[in-house]
């Protein structure tokens, strides 16, 4: 079934393999001492202690050569997943704060996203995201720096911490992206209330709420999202690593579903949470019971939610209504 994945984080596919194989390369020193110590430290008990791992091992991503390398073993996996769209995000202030130009950030992840184009029409958009544990500030100021790569950027995104650091944080921030004419996603409701999604909804003007699966808390949110038909790009496997919720088979993806809600699947950081985006979909349909019509409502949505042209998205979805009904004559 072609697909697309709207929710993923290029640094969260930085593979332990790859992570060794890079800081060998750049001779950056890594507290591990092997590629099996350091997957025995991928045992999250929140978010932050996630992202400290996260920050600490972006550190060996230095070189164009290397966030080529990175994006083009994403590019690689997904296509083989059916992928057929991907929306990634990239957090350049990981970097440049590390003293790596926005330049080689930038353009290294370009040519891995135009090379997948070319070779396999494998389409994609690039979302630059905004670190919520730094200031307001130093987002205007990475702003300012992204400003001559703009005609390759095509959103602006928010994540890092996520508890203390409301939308309302960075409400001038998103006014000033939204005056340069780009959609806008925030992550929100992952481990925040749900008043965070309303906030980045109403404050921040955003197309699309990353995560959202709090939203279920408040009643009045939940009719407006399913009124307006507002994507919520679910990251089921994500969800139980963070401890969001305490298993699988207590996700509500399903009943998010069921509700009429915007929610297709995605992987948001494949290398630390034990899978790429069909895995996702293997374990969910494994733990939910989700259904063959579930699973193509799913497909179906994430193209819906994407940034592709109504052309695109008929085309796509067409495709998908011509295998469904094939599988269906096959029984
Ligand atoms: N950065 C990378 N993954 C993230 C997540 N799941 N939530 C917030 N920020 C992130
Ligand atoms: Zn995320």
């Amino acid at each position: 079934m072609p697909k697309t994945e709207l929710h993923l984080h290029i640094e969260g596919t930085l593979e332990p393999e790859l992570m060794f194989a890079l800081a060998q390369r750049n001779h950056v020193n890594l507290p591990y001492a092997s590629i099996d110590e350091l997957r025995a430290a991928y045992d999250f008990h929140n978010l932050q202690s996630f992202l400290d791992l996260y920050y600490a091992g972006a550190a060996v991503l230095l070189t164009e050569q290397d966030f080529y390398d990175l994006t083009w073993a994403y590019l690689q996996k997904v296509h083989s997943n059916h992928v057929v769209h991907t929306e990634i995000f990239f957090d350049p202030q990981t970097h440049t704060l590390r003293g790596v130009p926005f330049a080689t950030v930038y353009q290294g992840i370009r040519q891995a996203l135009d090379e997948a184009q070319a070779q396999w029409g494998l389409s994609s958009r690039l979302i630059m995201s905004f670190l919520r544990h730094l200031t307001e500030q130093e987002g205007f100021e990475i702003l300012e720096q992204a400003l001559p790569f703009l005609h390759g950027i095509d959103g602006f995104g928010l994540d890092s911490s996520e508890k203390g650091h409301p939308p309302a944080k960075f409400e001038q921030l998103f006014k000033r992206c939204q005056a340069l004419n780009l959609p806008c996603v925030a992550h929100a409701g992952e481990e925040g209330p749900a008043e965070y999604v309303l906030d980045a909804l109403h404050l921040l003007k955003v197309k699309r709420i990353d995560h959202g699966v709090r939203s279920l808390e408040n009643d009045q949110l939940l009719k407006q999202l399913v009124a307006d038909q507002t994507p919520l790009t679910v990251c089921p496997l994500s969800n139980i690593r963070l401890k969001v919720f305490p298993s699988l088979k207590q996700h509500p993806l399903k009943q998010m579903l069921d509700m009429g809600l915007m929610v297709m699947i995605n992987s948001d950081d494949p290398a630390y949470f034990g899978g790429y985006v069909n895995d996702n979909f293997k374990a969910c349909t494994t733990a939910l019971n989700l259904s063959d019509q579930d699973i193509v409502q799913l497909a179906r949505n994430s193209f819906i939610a994407s940034w592709l042209s109504d052309a695109e998205k008929a085309r796509q979805l067409a495709k998908i209504d011509q295998i469904w009904q094939a599988w269906k004559l096959t029984g």
